[in-house]
């Protein structure tokens, strides 16, 4: 590509305003993010994920008997036709998890009751399907990593919440309060998170006319790659390495000699701390202490004060949620999956707030090759 730089032009679109949102904002001097007006940090310490998924798909705090009625909508839909669990043993061995999903989410689609939607602005059938979409989330990713494994799928068990029914799919058995509470903080801190790059992709393809799942699945190819959710997958990759806290002080300071990116630190909007990182740093270490293993909270305390000193760098929420995740005994390649189970509550907000009021996005570009070239037959060319 050409170095020529235009006026107009923001590589990346970095700066460009995209479209205007009520989902999310965030305050970059203040390392705040905020979901409908409110702080995450309160969202994740004090509420639970399904307040949160309510809250982004129905744009206020339910009452009680709201988040009851919620609760029991999810339940009653967290199973999956079983025409997705083949699916999903239809991949090839090998296949990237992020592909499982895309293959259940696509499968699933023809599988909504709603499926036949005439008008697919409908806001009252965009919510009822990312309600399905939401409800079906930790089936599907615990069905692709058993199935990828060898193993059956566990069915959904009722009464159980969302960051429970994973954990009870996962491993075949109920955790414990605490462990419960650590992957639910997780998943409101994951939910939402403005114009990135999978939403914004996952906009885009709403914005055809197209459907809710297609924009669920172009979010999740979109997710996959490491410059976007893989990076917790990869900064708990970097703390194995790292090994001890003995060993992190050397480990990051030659890492940052030889110009190494450190996984899990800074952000391209937050430039003094991603507040996300708090709350989250707090309940990792504390499931640390609880489980009598410090050591990954050792580490990352060593790792934060040297990129602090040398870089001024803040570690970003990937970087707690991989210790925390890692210590809650949850396979690595199931990182990034997570980050879709919580997320689609954000691509289906914003999925259903584009559709509300659509206009096809479809930017305009500067074109740089050859114009007016003669045809040559194709025998004499
Ligand atoms: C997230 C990220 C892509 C943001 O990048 P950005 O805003 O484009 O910032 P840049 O990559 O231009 O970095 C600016 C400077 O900070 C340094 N820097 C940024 N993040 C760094 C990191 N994680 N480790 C080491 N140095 C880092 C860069 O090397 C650069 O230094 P220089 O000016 O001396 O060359 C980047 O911080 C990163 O790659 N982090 C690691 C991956 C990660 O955790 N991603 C998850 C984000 S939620």
């Amino acid at each position: 590509m050409s170095a020529t730089t235009y006026e107009n032009y923001s590589p990346g679109l970095q700066g460009v305003i995209g479209g205007i949102t009520s989902v999310s904002k965030i305050t970059v001097e203040e390392s705040r993010l905020e979901y409908r007006g409110y702080n995450v940090h309160d969202l994740a310490s004090k509420g639970s994920f399904e307040e949160t998924a309510y809250l982004l798909l129905k744009g206020k705090l339910p009452t009680q008997a709201e988040l009851d009625e919620f609760n029991a909508t999810l339940d009653a839909e967290r199973a999956i036709p079983s025409q997705v669990v083949d699916a999903l043993r239809a991949c090839a061995p090998g296949t990237h998890p992020m592909d499982m999903l895309k293959a259940a989410y696509s499968v699933l689609a023809g599988y909504d009751p709603e499926y036949d939607q005439e008008d697919p602005t409908d806001h009252e059938v965009n919510v009822r399907k990312a309600i399905r979409i939401l409800a079906k989330a930790p089936a599907i990713v615990t069905a692709a990593y058993r199935v990828a494994n060898g193993k059956d799928p566990i069915a959904p068990k009722s009464g159980l919440r969302t960051a429970a029914n994973f954990l009870y799919m996962l491993h075949g058995e109920e955790q414990d309060e605490y462990t419960e509470l650590v992957m639910d903080a997780s998943l409101t801190l994951y939910a939402e998170h403005t114009f990135n790059a999978s939403t914004f992709a996952c906009r885009v393809t709403v914005a055809t006319l197209s459907d809710i799942y297609s924009g669920i699945v172009t979010g999740i190819g979109t997710l996959k790659g490491p410059l976007h959710g893989g990076a917790n997958e990869e900064a708990m990759a970097m703390l194995l390495e790292v090994g001890s806290p003995e060993n992190a002080e050397a480990w990051i300071r030659d890492a940052l000699a030889t110009k190494k990116k450190i996984m899990g630190f800074g952000h391209r909007e937050y430039k003094v701390g991603d507040g996300r990182a708090i709350y989250l740093t707090e309940v990792a270490k504390e499931i640390g202490r609880r489980k009598g293993n410090t050591k990954w909270g050792d580490i990352a305390d060593i790792m934060e004060k040297v990129m602090r000193e040398e870089k001024n760098i803040y570690p970003n929420v990937d970087f707690p949620a991989a210790y925390a995740y890692y210590l809650l005994g949850i396979p690595i390649e199931l990182y990034t999956p997570i980050f879709v189970m919580a997320r689609v509550s954000g691509w289906s907000a914003h999925a259903i707030e584009q559709l509300d009021n659509n206009r096809l996005i479809r930017p305009s570009c500067i074109y740089e090759g050859d114009l007016d070239k003669a045809y040559v037959e194709i025998q004499n060319r």
